[in-house]
């Protein structure tokens, strides 16, 4: 299988682009069919959403609205640890269906962070959409709404995720191959 390397890693083809594409038609569909009438606001969370939102969102078949934000990360104090504040959100949110859409949910803390964060706007629901997530590192208890893939704990690039900035472009997702 074609590996490749990034820096002092080498990576070999976890999911390919072709399995990708199908998972992304079939949750499009999904999301569509229980979210019609509703007019949902998706909130792509940059930098590592921007091809799954992209893709996602041409499979939309609804009306329905897209935008994007950043997380800044800080640490906050001894209890809180990092603390995520949403930056760039100009939408108003109050009453709306919103569909987070994340490329990977880990240790579920920025998601936790986000929901409390978004809140505070009185959306009608939050739901959460996300490419991949490692259930074993899961460390706060979250509903994830929509799952593309679940993985096990690996090292991940390709589709929007990073080793160091670097293989956003790539168009399968990698795991680390030793
Ligand atoms: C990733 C991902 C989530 C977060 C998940 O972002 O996009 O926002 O980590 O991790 P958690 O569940 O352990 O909190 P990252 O900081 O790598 O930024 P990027 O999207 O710009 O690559």
């Amino acid at each position: 299988m074609e590996s490749i390397k990034i820096y002092d890693k080498t990576f070999k083809v976890s999911i390919s682009a072709e399995v990708i594409k199908k998972r992304v038609e079939e949750l499009g569909k999904q999301i569509s069919k229980e979210m019609e009438g509703r007019n949902p606001l998706f909130l792509a969370v940059l930098n590592g959403s921007f091809i799954f939102g992209a893709d996602l969102y041409r499979e939309i078949t609804i009306p329905s609205e897209i935008t994007f934000v950043k997380l800044a990360s800080y640490a906050g104090t001894v209890t809180t640890g990092i603390v995520s504040e949403v930056i760039g959100l100009n939408v108003d949110l109050t009453g709306r269906d919103v569909i987070i859409v994340e490329d990977i949910v880990d240790t579920g803390l920025t998601m936790q962070q986000m929901l409390e964060t978004l809140s505070l706007q009185n959306p009608a629901s939050v739901k959460i959409c996300t490419l991949l997530t490692k259930p074993e590192k899961l460390q706060v208890p979250l509903t994830l709404d929509y799952v593309a893939f679940e993985i096990p704990n690996l090292f991940v690039v390709g589709y929007g995720l990073d080793y160091d900035q670097q293989g956003r472009n790539l168009k399968d997702i990698y795991e680390l191959a030793e």
